[in-house]
């Protein structure tokens, strides 16, 4: 399985990085919002073209308005900007921009559909069902996003989720999303997202999500464990001098 950061935290994408373990990175409005807030004066065209700089791997970046016409022409803005920079640059699109109003359900499949016939890569984002996943997929999505942290608090709250059909945890739901479109062969990789904790990643680990973008936090605590950090300290006790001058002799050589 892949890993992707899902931050927009420089400082986070570097120490990342240089740990190896980073194969591509995704932002959202929100993630870079925390990233810039309270810093003045930063330059956000140079913030981002830092962070494709930096991470060899795709960046997804997200679009913002809400009707398919403006989202392809920011998405189109984006990718002509940024992608030369490393062309490593997806753009996200949400599976459905519409909040319940006037606004249409599809603007969302649309804009993906004629960004993915002009070769840009898609990211479906903001994906809780299946079937969200299957029509981001054939309208030409390369990557579909399902929300496992939000699908699990949706499934909590139970009174608002019993009205929708088929509700369901996200473990399940990247599950369920890998099997399809692995059934019907649609070219579309699953990168389960709002990753909360270790059970999140290890669930998109045993699912088959080709991906997981993973926070900062969550990537720490994948490393630690109680019992190495104990075997540490032993090891450190048993050192014979001996053994620790060798070392150090090799170790200049
Ligand atoms: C995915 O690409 C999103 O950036 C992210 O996983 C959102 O997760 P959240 O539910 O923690 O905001």
């Amino acid at each position: 399985m892949k890993i992707f950061i899902d931050t927009a935290e420089l400082r986070e994408i570097e120490e990342a990085c240089s740990w190896g373990i980073v194969d591509g990175l995704t932002t959202n409005p929100t993630l870079i919002r925390r990233a810039v807030d309270g810093k003045s004066g930063v330059d956000i065209e140079a913030y981002i073209e830092r962070i494709c700089r930096t991470v060899a791997g795709p960046v997804s970046l997200e679009v913002a308005s809400l009707d398919a016409d403006t989202m392809v022409d920011e998405a189109m803005g984006l990718y002509r900007r940024f992608n030369p920079v490393r062309e490593n640059v997806v753009i996200k699109v949400p599976v459905n921009t519409s909040t319940g109003g006037e606004a249409s359900d599809f603007e969302g499949l649309r804009a993906m559909k004629r960004l993915s016939d002009e070769r840009v890569p898609v990211n479906a984002t903001l994906v809780m069902t299946p079937e969200q996943a299957l029509l981001s997929a054939k309208a030409g999505a390369k990557y579909v996003s399902p929300f496992m942290g939000r699908v699990d608090d949706f499934a909590d709250t139970a009174e608002e989720s019993q009205d929708v059909i088929g509700a369901m945890p996200g473990s399940r739901l990247v599950r369920e999303i890998v099997q399809i479109l692995d059934t019907y062969g649609l070219e579309c990789e699953v990168i389960a997202a709002s990753i909360r904790h270790v059970g999140h990643a290890r669930a998109a680990e045993l699912a088959g999500a080709q991906i997981a973008t993973i926070p900062f936090r969550v990537l720490e605590e994948m490393i630690r464990h109680p019992k190495t950090a104990e075997g540490i300290r032993r090891f450190t006790d048993d050192l014979v001098p001996e053994y620790t001058q060798l070392l150090s002799v090799l170790g200049r050589s």
